[in-house]
């Protein structure tokens, strides 16, 4: 299994390109269920994620191809992926599949909404909590779907088709939103969904479907009306610039200290993370090429976050956060509220000298001078990035461990900080 060593204490100077977001790009991938012509995806990130997803639409008979991995002079790449679901070839999407990723549990909205019948096996994800499905259910229910879950398995049927309705959110949910947009669009009659998450990855799935013919109005806020259609066509979509990418390396930049260019990142998709940060010490300037983020080794200021649905503080910046107040002058206050298991870090950052303590859903860290290198392993995505910015500014030498975490959703993280002066290096087997 590959590994991650770093040698702390390097500041980070230079431009680090930001790829297209996981969380936008697998939607989308998705939404190709919903035609039988191509969608055409631009700036598509090369991650673990994004070929498991390729996998479970295969499974479905979706093809796909990739128009090369060009590399542009400021060292970013993009890809253009093409999905084509001529003609589904199965309505199943079986557990050894769906279990290695939460997201694909999604294709169950499509899939009925086309087809009129799904077999989904119950999802799996990142070990951040329970992480249940029942609002995915509940609003497919809501549009006539009958539900039925069996052996792990959620089998969903409309054979009549789908029909519009009002359906207002319990909670707000990314994944809920995504999955209604999908199949209301294709649903008789009008839907009316309240309570809706805000996301910018729900923006760009709303405009990926109205470029393919959907009528949604009001993604962005949390009602959302959608005037249902007879059928979608193919587009060309760019996947939005990847907001929790470019958090992580500002917080890499206010931790280690230096001077950043995070090219293409969005301030718009960061507002409450870039407030926090200023409040922390970071000086930041806005662009149109990106977010310029720099820090001249003054003390980091303790700052209490807790963490929210779009516009707030995302739950998906929070161990990275937490990794930054371990080296700030005095205490801080970290309250996670979206999940409830989402702490898996906290143990692991002590190993490199941090204190902190959990009381139910805060953490209180009390800022260390100093924090010294050591072996490390994380078990989600967020938190094992979490790690390696707080080995780049530990003391000596730091591995983390279970490194294929972070291949699920960083691109080229090595290569992007050691670009800037980072001593990172991945050491296969
Ligand atoms: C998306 O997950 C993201 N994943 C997550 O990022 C992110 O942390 C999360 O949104 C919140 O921003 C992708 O976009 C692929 P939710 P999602 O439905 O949609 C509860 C990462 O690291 N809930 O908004 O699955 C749920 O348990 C990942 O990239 C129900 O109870 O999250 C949670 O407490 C991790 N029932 C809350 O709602 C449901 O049916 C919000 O979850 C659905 C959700």
């Amino acid at each position: 299994m590959d590994r991650i060593k770093i040698i702390g204490g390097n500041r980070l100077n230079g431009v680090i390109p930001i790829s297209g977001a996981k969380n936008a790009a697998l939607p989308l991938m998705i939404a190709s269920l919903l035609t039988d012509d191509t969608l055409t995806l631009d700036n598509v990130p090369h991650l673990a994620d994004v070929e498991q997803l390729i996998r479970i639409l295969g499974n479905h008979g979706v093809d796909y191809s990739v128009n090369g991995r060009r590399q542009h002079q400021d060292g970013a790449y993009s890809r253009t992926v093409h999905f084509t679901a001529r003609q589904i070839v199965t309505t199943r999407a079986p557990y050894e599949l769906v279990s290695k990723m939460r997201a694909s549990f999604w294709v169950i909205a499509p899939l009925v909404a086309r087809m009129g019948e799904a077999c989904v096996s119950l999802p799996g994800g990142c070990a951040i909590g329970t992480r249940p499905v029942d609002f995915i259910l509940q609003g497919l229910e809501a549009l006539g779907t009958e539900i039925n879950i069996e052996n792990g398995y959620v089998h969903a049927k409309a054979p009549k088709g789908l029909r519009g309705a009002e359906f207002t959110f319990p909670k707000v949910t990314v994944g809920g939103t995504h999955t209604m947009l999908m199949a209301a669009c294709l649903a008789r009659g009008d839907t009316v969904l309240h309570n809706a998450a805000c996301e910018p990855e729900v923006v760009n799935l709303a405009e990926c479907l109205n470029a393919m013919g959907a009528k949604i109005k009001g993604a962005g806020t949390p009602t959302i009306y959608i005037e249902g259609v007879e059928g979608l066509s193919g587009a060309r979509v760019k996947v939005i610039s990847d907001r929790i990418e470019a958090g992580t390396y500002a917080m890499a930049v206010a931790m280690t200290g230096g001077d950043v260019l995070l090219k293409d990142a969005r301030p718009d998709y960061l507002r409450s993370v870039l407030d926090t940060l200023s409040k922390t010490g970071l000086e930041i300037k806005e662009s149109e090429e990106g977010i310029r983020v720099a820090r001249n080794g003054l003390d980091i200021v303790p700052t209490d976050i807790e963490t929210q649905p779009f516009p707030g503080f995302p739950t998906d910046l929070q161990a990275q956060f937490m990794g930054l107040m371990t080296r700030a002058k005095g205490v801080s206050h970290i309250t996670e509220t979206i999940f409830e298991n989402r702490f898996m870090h906290v143990q692991e950052l002590a190993r490199l000298g941090a204190h902190i303590s959990l009381v139910g859903q805060t953490a209180t860290v009390e800022g260390v001078e100093r924090l010294l290198g050591a072996q490390v392993m994380a078990t989600d995505l967020r938190a094992s990035v979490s790690l390696v910015i707080a080995g780049l500014a530990a003391e000596g030498e730091t591995t983390v461990n279970r490194v294929y975490h972070l291949d699920r959703g960083f691109e080229r993280l090595e290569e992007k900080l050691s670009n800037c002066g980072a001593q990172i290096e991945r050491i296969s087997g």
